[in-house]
């Protein structure tokens, strides 16, 4: 079976009060609209056709690494009228399925559950009851109970407007019977526009079944129109994010204080997340990782137990097993930290490659390097790796001992068991199990005397 799914994502979303075209905002950092679509990319055989309107440009090169048509309704004139931007893309024998660009959460086992329903002669629609049905369309059934039409909130009568299930929007129908009908819309109602849930009374006209079904939890089918929901529903993400994340055996201090936006691609045992920890792009997390309060780790390989103290920023690196971290350490792209390595507070590490058991435990630049196996180094100690146009590498040699507030200029290389004394600045390579210091010669000046003031 085909299927072509169509995403209306055309509307301006005022409501929003935001330059950017609603779809666009984001949900665990991903956009309204990618989230729809990487739900309806799990049903096999899909061709995605997503109809932008409102800032469709830049929808289309924002998004241009997805896999979709795109098709463009210049005026917002309903959401049939949407649909028919895309009939060209509708085959004849396809089930066609419309979802909305700005209903982010609903589940794939949803979709699965209605397509399931639909074929030549039924459509089926998504419906759910609420309490307070204010502003949906309403689903009207006969004595029977058979579904006769969806009447808009402002076209309705009293009577229709009590009924309290409603229109999710979303839909599955034959391609062929939908373009017929769409063909057939008018827009002589309420709001003067083309109404996608007309063709629900011109498949009853036409002897077509409509067949309903509801998403397991509502929240699949709440929309985004104003930046309250959009917080309410990045809450409810992250909500079932923690969910599965503690069902997989990490522990979260406080599952709502913790925000992954991206995913965990391989996660070890008895992980330990401390409050306000986010997590970015696709991450490994080990066995035994701590991860301490308010740190940021993204697209980064943390191994087996690893402690990871707080206020810690980590982006594209790997933190070998049995490494310390922090608190207050940045580690830039391209760290690469063997294991039993100790970096801690207020230390930078930039593209910086560290071998097993070296300590760099505060306040240090270490950028462009290869640093070798148990070395330690001093407190304020820099890489000066950069000239203002150039950038230098330095290379630190296994066990070397870099004294405190050393300022190493690259290109520069530091022998094995080198030592170099504090305060030094270093600008030629220094050998092997010796001494080094550049630093001028304390004097003692014995006829020095102070200056005293003088009585007024
Ligand atoms: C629509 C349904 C209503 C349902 C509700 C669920 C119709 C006529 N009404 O109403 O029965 O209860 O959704 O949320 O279908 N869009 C376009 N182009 C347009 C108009 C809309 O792309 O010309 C897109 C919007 O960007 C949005 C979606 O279609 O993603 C729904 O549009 P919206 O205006 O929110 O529809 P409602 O009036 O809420
Ligand atoms: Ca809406």
């Amino acid at each position: 079976m085909q299927i072509t799914t169509i995403i209306l994502a055309a509307g301006k979303g005022t409501r929003m009060r935001s330059e950017l075209p609603k779809v666009m905002h984001k949900i665990a950092g991903k956009s309204l609209l990618e989230h729809v679509y990487q739900t309806s990319k799990q049903i096999p055989g899909n061709a995605i056709t997503v109809v932008v309107g409102h800032g469709a440009d830049f929808i289309r090169d924002s998004l241009a690494h997805l896999n979709v048509n795109w098709a463009e309704q210049s005026q917002q004139l309903g959401t049939g009228h949407a649909v028919q931007q895309a009939a060209e893309q509708i085959g004849d024998d396809d089930i066609v399925l419309v979802l909305y660009g700005d209903v982010p959460l609903l589940k794939f086992a949803t979709l699965q559950n209605l397509l399931g329903k639909a074929d030549k002669e039924t459509l089926a629609l998504l419906t759910i009851n609420f309490d307070d049905p204010t502003g949906y369309g309403r689903i009207i059934r006969d004595a029977t109970g058979r579904v006769t039409k969806i009447v808009e909130q402002k076209d309705a009568t009293p009577l229709e407007l009590a009924v309290t299930e409603v229109n999710t929007g979303i839909m599955a129908v034959n391609g062929q019977k939908i373009k017929k009908w769409l063909a057939q819309l008018g827009n002589d109602n309420a709001q003067g526009e083309y109404y996608l849930t007309d063709v629900v009374e011109m498949a009853v006209a036409d002897g077509v079944l409509v067949s309903t079904c509801q998403p397991q939890a509502s929240n699949e089918v709440l929309g985004v129109n104003n930046r309250l929901q959009l917080s309410q529903l990045e809450r409810l993400y992250q909500q079932a994010q923690a969910e599965i994340l503690m069902e997989q055996g990490v522990t979260l201090i406080d599952p709502l204080r913790f925000d992954l936006r991206g995913s965990i691609t391989q996660l070890g045992q008895d992980v330990e997340i401390d409050v306000n920890v986010i997590l970015e792009g696709q991450l490994v997390l080990g066995n035994n990782v701590k991860i301490g309060t308010n740190s940021q780790i993204k697209n980064s390989v943390i191994g087996d137990n690893v402690q990871i103290f707080a206020n810690c920023i980590i982006e594209d690196a790997v933190v070998g097993a049995n490494s310390r971290i922090g608190p207050f350490a940045r580690l830039r792209p391209g760290t690469v930290l063997s294991q039993d390595v100790h970096i801690g507070n207020f230390v930078e590490l930039k593209n910086a490659v560290v071998a097993e058991n070296s300590k760099i435990n505060h306040l240090s630049y270490i950028g462009d390097a290869s640093v070798g196996c148990q070395v330690n180094i001093g407190a304020g100690t820099i890489t000066c790796n950069y000239d203002g146009v150039n950038k230098f590498n330095t290379v630190i040699g296994d066990r070397a001992f870099i004294g405190s507030n050393s300022q190493l200029v690259a290109p520069v290389t530091i022998g094995a068991n080198a030592t170099i004394g504090a305060g030094s600045t270093i600008t030629e390579d220094c050998p092997d199990n010796q001494l080094t210091l550049a630093r001028a010669k304390q004097v003692t000046v014995s006829t020095w005397q102070r200056p005293v003031k003088k009585d007024t």
